[in-house]
């Protein structure tokens, strides 16, 4: 596995290929991103992992600075999961100079739900993987479910710019209690550790709900989506929000869609988010 930290780099590295096939990563890497590395093998010629925290899509309140860089051991990681190229750009790499062109996603797409409480979030993502997919010459691109919000808002920002690249959803890995993989999941304390499942214990209860009763009114779904942020509250958590979504377009469901319950809740200092396709 080579790897490389300019531009001029890895596109000589690329030169040879012609079907990069890629999983960008803010590193800190977990199963869940070795899953998506293994589910590129075959989707492409080279398969190409980037590693790269982007200031742009954090919030100066944020953990920017904090955010755990685990260079070596996520390369090690990497290499065993079969990758063959990791692009891992100083910051003076990406933004040389001030990123002043920015994509602006959609509101409708983008200052809901994570974009509601997150405000500016989608733009920082959308900008950082534009320009990782133009870098890495990106024929396919692999992010997780569990950024749901994050999947949908770059399927729609490569379909509208008419990309030529697959972008390509890989499931959420989970603990055997059910708790979602995530980089930030090592912010927890062992005892809120144990206290994480609640949050996709929670998704469960509304998506077995949902699924027991295909046809339920909108008044009765806003009623789940209020018990579960009231279950979350008395055991602790700070939720933002748990809501019932279409699949294809994250708006308030209508009747007869496919539906995703999201969350995303406060653990002491610690922000999480997951959800299920129900
Ligand atoms: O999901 C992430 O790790 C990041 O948002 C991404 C897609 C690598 C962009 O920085």
């Amino acid at each position: 596995m080579k790897i490389v930290h300019t531009l001029a780099d890895l596109r000589s590295h690329l030169n040879a290929y012609r079907h990069p096939a890629v999983v960008p990563t803010m590193g800190n890497l977990h199963a869940g991103h070795l899953a998506l590395v293994r589910q590129a093998k075959p989707l492409g010629d080279i398969t190409v992992s980037t590693i790269f925290v982007n200031r742009l899509q954090f919030a100066p309140h944020e953990d920017f600075d904090t955010y755990p860089r685990t260079l070596d051991a996520d390369c090690e990681q990497l290499e065993a999961a079969g990758c063959d190229l990791v692009f891992a750009p100083k910051e003076a790499e990406m933004y040389p100079q001030p990123q002043t062109f920015k994509v602006h996603p959609p509101g409708e797409l983008a200052d809901i739900l994570e974009g509601h409480f997150r405000p500016g979030f989608f733009i920082g993502v959308c900008t950082v993987v534009l320009k990782l997919l133009a870098c890495t010459q990106a024929r396919t691109a692999l992010f997780g479910k569990k950024d749901y919000q994050q999947l949908m808002v770059i399927r729609n920002m490569v379909k509208q710019f008419a990309l030529p690249i697959d972008i390509v959803g890989g499931e959420t890995q989970r603990s055997a209690d059910g708790l979602a993989l995530s980089s930030r999941n090592g912010y927890l304390s062992p005892a809120e550790r144990q206290q994480a499942v609640q949050l996709s214990a929670t998704l469960d209860t509304v998506a077995n709900a949902l699924r027991a009763n295909t046809a339920l009114p909108p008044s009765d779904i806003t009623r789940l989506e209020a018990q579960a942020m009231q279950s979350l509250n008395s055991t602790g958590w700070k939720p933002d929000y748990v809501a019932v979504r279409r699949q294809a377009d994250l708006q308030t469901p209508q009747g007869g869609d496919a539906l995703v319950v999201l969350a995303a809740a406060r653990l002491g200092a610690t922000r999480l988010i997951d959800n299920l396709e129900v």
